[in-house]
């Protein structure tokens, strides 16, 4: 049983700041204090086999290792969609991640080092995939369903791509002919046509063996390709290796509070870094219980989910809070939501609101988590044993260092607001950006901050508060995107001279795209052709980075060197003063 209070008290500079306080709670980080004074990343990796046995391989150390313990018969994996309804234990995952490496082995070149891309929708197949791919020491590349041709081609080249498992229904996206380095393509359908390089994946399946001998890889071996935004270029792919297990299973225990008892719930897609750092690596290296959901997002599945499964602690975003919290407190009231110990967030800033009626329905804390692809696992966080201040990210995990600095990399006083900086080193950080030196070291500064593009600050107490992104990229319901991406797409309609994309604020996706768009001779603005760009974005990158308003002008403004300057778009649209002009062209 855990309770709260609230509790309201005069803050230094004068204004009320209220905090909700544990009064009855146990957890596994007990003292935050005295934790982050004295805890090493050294100290975490005892927990795995691997400090004994110089044996690495994050899959074996998530799913076998178990096998071996009382965990053997233990529910890994609940899985739930429209049709399907299967529960997996740590020895079905072993079985099935084995047979998944020697289907790989078996029709493929894939070697260790090598890419193999992931683009379905959930099912238990790709988590099979995903985990037998790791065993051969292969770098996954999770892709979100929901991308169109144009974003699956950028990635998949980018990568050098050698294989692909994906389903009949998505094909048409992977521009194949294109893709000189894709050989093999594994598909998870009812009926499948095989040809040499076509491989029917459900029926290798269960054919293959339940044996394999694990690929045994360096700690700093790649593991996982994310390709995520920025705000110029093209996605850049952000690799991680397999030591990021010691802050996946590290944070599992002190952020997410995860027993051996519990039933855990991350509503994140793995084409996401949630759905994969917190939806598979993190459970599975905790031995943990996991729900997956398929299907669309709704209310009563998700609340009936909760209830069916007896969803113990639960991890999703502000946007999935806000849109249950729109959904009305009787659809509440119709399910037991009485299993809930422990509420988690990420993604975009978790407003005070949210966690007021979080409180109010499950009677429970939302905790609030900050990180980001980059750094793999979480980094500024809310824990259970800490009084939370609604509205702030909470303090640092134990072993991380973050500060506030000013452009010249001046750390700044308490209260200012600043670059948001993370001290380089931690365990999850990312060792690459695929094919792009440059830009990965010049996401540090001078060989030792980490620079997020967020802008925070600060208070007396060590507290974050998040402010905004820095840079120009957009945070739509929980997810990053890249104007510049979608930029290039719309420049590539025939009605398009010049776009300007910018995120504009919303009350429940925290942001939404807007573009702003001058048209080539011989066009004319209409709301066909708003309806017809949208689809354009929609069908050419995906859904969620379609501009939800267009607006068109004559003229954007743009910089003598002819960059489009966002900025001013943005001043535009909030009615603001648009700054320094000095670089804009006449
Ligand atoms: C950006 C990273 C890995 C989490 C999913 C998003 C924003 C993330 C918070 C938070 C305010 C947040 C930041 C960050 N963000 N968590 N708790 N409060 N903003 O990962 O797609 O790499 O995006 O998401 O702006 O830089 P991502």
């Amino acid at each position: 049983m855990v309770e709260y209070k609230s509790i309201v008290y005069e803050g230094v500079i004068g204004m009320k700041v209220e905090t909700l306080e544990v009064i009855q709670g146990d957890y596994m980080l007990k003292d935050y204090a005295e934790t982050a004074k004295t805890f090493q990343w050294k100290d975490a990796e005892k927990n795995f086999s691997w400090f004994e046995t110089g044996k690495v391989n994050m899959a074996y150390e998530a799913i076998d290792r178990h096998v071996e313990t009382d965990r053997k018969d233990k529910v890994a994996l609940f899985y739930q969609d429209a049709v399907r309804k299967e529960s997996y234990s740590y020895t079905d995952m072993k079985n099935q991640s084995n047979k998944a490496a020697n289907v790989f082995k078996q029709y493929s070149n894939l070697l260790k080092g090598d890419r193999l891309f992931i683009f379905m929708p959930k099912s238990p197949e790709l988590y099979f995939g995903l985990l037998g791919a790791v065993k051969m020491g292969v770098i996954v590349g999770p892709l979100f369903e929901a991308f169109m041709e144009g974003a699956v081609y950028d990635r998949l080249l980018d990568s050098e791509a050698k294989a692909i498992v994906t389903t009949p229904e998505l094909l048409n996206r992977i521009p194949i002919d294109k893709l000189p380095n894709l050989e093999t393509v594994f598909l998870v359908g009812d009926s499948v046509e095989e040809t040499d390089k076509y491989i029917d994946f459900k029926k290798a399946l269960e054919s293959a063996s339940t044996s394999f001998d694990i690929e045994w890889v360096d700690k700093e071996d790649g593991l996982i390709l994310h390709y995520t935004s920025g705000s110029t270029g093209k996605p850049k792919g952000i690799l991680h290796v397999h030591y990021a297990m010691v802050q996946h299973y590290q944070s599992m225990k002190w952020v997410m509070d995860i027993r051996d008892e519990d039933i855990y719930w991350c509503t994140a897609d793995p084409g996401w870094v949630t759905g994969t750092s917190y939806g598979i690596f993190g459970p599975l290296l905790a031995g943990a219980t996991s729900l997956v959901l398929g299907g669309r997002f709704s209310p009563d599945a998700w609340y009936s989910a909760i209830e069916e499964y007896k969803v113990s602690v639960w991890y999703s975003a502000p946007t999935a809070y806000r849109m249950l919290m729109g959904a009305g407190d009787s659809i509440v009231n119709q399910h037991d939501l009485s299993s809930l110990r422990h509420v988690l967030s990420v993604g975009e800033p978790l407003n005070p609101e949210v966690i007021k009626w979080g409180m109010q329905v499950f009677n429970k804390r939302i905790h609030d988590t900050w990180w980001m692809t980059e750094t793999g696992a979480q980094m500024i966080c809310n824990y259970g044993c800490m009084p939370i201040k609604p509205g702030s990210m909470g303090k640092p995990l134990p072993g991380i260092t973050a500060a506030i600095i000013d452009n010249q990399g001046n750390v700044v006083a308490p209260y200012t607001m600043g670059n948001l900086v993370i001290k380089k080193g931690w365990p999850s950080m990312m060792r690459q950006i695929w094919n792009n030196k440059e830009k990965y070291e010049a996401s540090f500064m001078n060989d030792d901050w980490y620079f997020s593009g967020d802008s925070a600050s600060m208070d007396e107490d060590g507290y974050f508060w998040f402010q905004g992104r820095v840079d120009d990229v957009i945070m739509t319901s929980g997810e990053r995107v890249g104007p510049f991406e979608v930029e290039s797409k719309l420049l590539e309609h025939p009605a398009i001279l010049e776009a300007g994309v910018i995120g504009k604020p919303d009350p429940i996706r925290g942001e939404i795209i807007k573009a702003f768009i001058a048209l080539n001779e011989g066009y004319a603005p209409s709301d066909e052709l708003k309806v017809e760009i949208q689809q354009f974005i929609k069908k050419g990158l995906s859904a969620h980075a379609a501009p939800r308003e267009i607006e068109f002008k004559e003229k954007l403004p743009k910089t003598r060197s002819g960059k489009i300057m966002r900025r001013v778009l943005k001043a535009w649209e909030l009615k603001l003063p648009p700054g320094d002009l000095s670089t804009m062209e006449d």
